[in-house]
């Protein structure tokens, strides 16, 4: 702006709104302010030489500049609520996200769901196939007393057949009497105490649960694992209904492709007692790792219920007959899948786990 007199007010009020209307930002505004109406603006510099005016001119001549200026600082306001405004529009215009894209983009990146693990899944579809013949399905606790896991199954302390289970014990109480359960039949003893209690024998019930053992993994065994439990006590029940069940399961969860047999063992709960295999998933029969070469695969044992069993629990063994199953759930995930190596289930490598969502 160039200078001014007191007689060029009016001009001077022309030449500054001209300018304020010409500021296209708000940054140009703020740049120019104090030119305009500041301290470095015409108006600072006449208010100045107001001193030397007589009294009378003096006010006369400071009312009109303070009108000038309000003038200018009017318009000054106005502009730059105007700018405001524009470059609000400006700024909403660039950052509106196109709904179209949003939508785009959570559909090429979805949040990948977890699923049922392998083994949690194993063991509904062989519940499943038991429920259909005709069992229910019960549980157990995975911390287990002496008396549960061996003594009432005709495993007295120190006998020999203990070292079947290599066992971790709970420091609670006298040492060695409360454990991890080795196995689910210390379930077993549970059912048919309620039953004995409740007179609601018979029983046809299966029990799936957590078990471990002081075992080093390998291809086919881990420290925790798991196991179901089968527990029929009823009347006449003879070796064959066994047989029958163990067979009935094997061609309705593996197919009737897969072979299996019975094999004579030794358990101290079941008299006559046997373990069962299949054919070996993983080289059919042909011998591998996984099956140290023999072709076969055992599931689990079984057997009838030995008297000494129902004398522990109060079951009458002159009236009741029962047999006995347990098998790996682990081991039945594997022998389904093909998986060379148990290990694979407690890995957690996301490559395996997704094979099965
Ligand atoms: N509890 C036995 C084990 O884990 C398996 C079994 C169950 C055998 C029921 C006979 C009857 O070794």
């Amino acid at each position: 702006m160039g200078t001014y007199s007191m007689q060029d007010v009016d001009a001077l009020v022309a030449d500054s709104l001209a300018s304020v209307a010409a500021l296209t930002s708000l940054d140009e505004l703020r740049a120019h302010e104090a030119e305009l109406d500041g301290k470095r603006s015409p108006f600072a510099v006449l208010q100045k030489t107001l001193g030397a005016l007589e009294p009378d001119e003096r006010r006369e001549a400071g009312a009109r500049l303070q009108a000038a200026r309000a003038t200018v600082r009017e318009a000054l306001d106005a502009r730059r609520v105007a700018l405001e405004a524009d470059e609000r529009v400006v700024r909403l215009t660039r950052d509106r996200l196109d709904l179209g894209d949003v939508v785009v983009t959570s559909v090429s990146a979805p949040l990948a769901a977890g699923h049922v693990g392998l083994v949690p899944s194993t063991q509904r579809a062989l519940e499943d196939v038991f429920v259909a013949m005709g069992f229910t399905v019960a549980d157990g606790p995975e911390v287990e007393t002496d008396w549960y896991n061996f003594e009432a199954l005709n495993i007295p302390p120190a006998h020999p057949a203990r070292g079947m289970w290599d066992t971790f014990y709970v420091e609670l109480g006298d040492p060695e009497t409360v454990l991890m359960r080795t196995h689910t039949s210390p379930t077993q003893i549970h059912l048919m105490e309620e039953a004995v209690a409740n007179g609601t024998l018979p029983i046809h019930s299966v029990m799936p649960g957590r078990c471990f053992r002081r075992d080093t993994p390998d291809a086919r065994h881990l420290a925790t694992f798991h196991q179901i439990e089968g527990l029929v006590v009823d009347r006449g029940i003879s070796f064959a209904d066994l047989a029958g069940v163990i067979e009935t399961f094997t061609r309705a969860y593996f197919g009737s492709d897969i072979a299996s047999r019975l094999r004579p063992a030794y358990f101290p709960f079941t008299e006559p007692s046997a373990e069962f295999e299949i054919t070996c998933t993983i080289c059919r029969g042909d011998g591998c790792r996984t099956c140290s070469q023999t072709g076969w695969i055992e599931l689990g044992g079984c057997g009838m219920i030995d008297p000494a069993v129902f004398d522990a629990v109060g079951i009458d063994a002159r009236e009741w007959s029962g047999f006995a199953f347990g098998f790996g759930i682990d081991r039945c995930a594997q022998m389904k899948h093909q998986i060379a190596d148990m290990r694979a289930l407690i890995d957690n490598d996301v490559r395996f786990l997704r094979q099965f969502a």
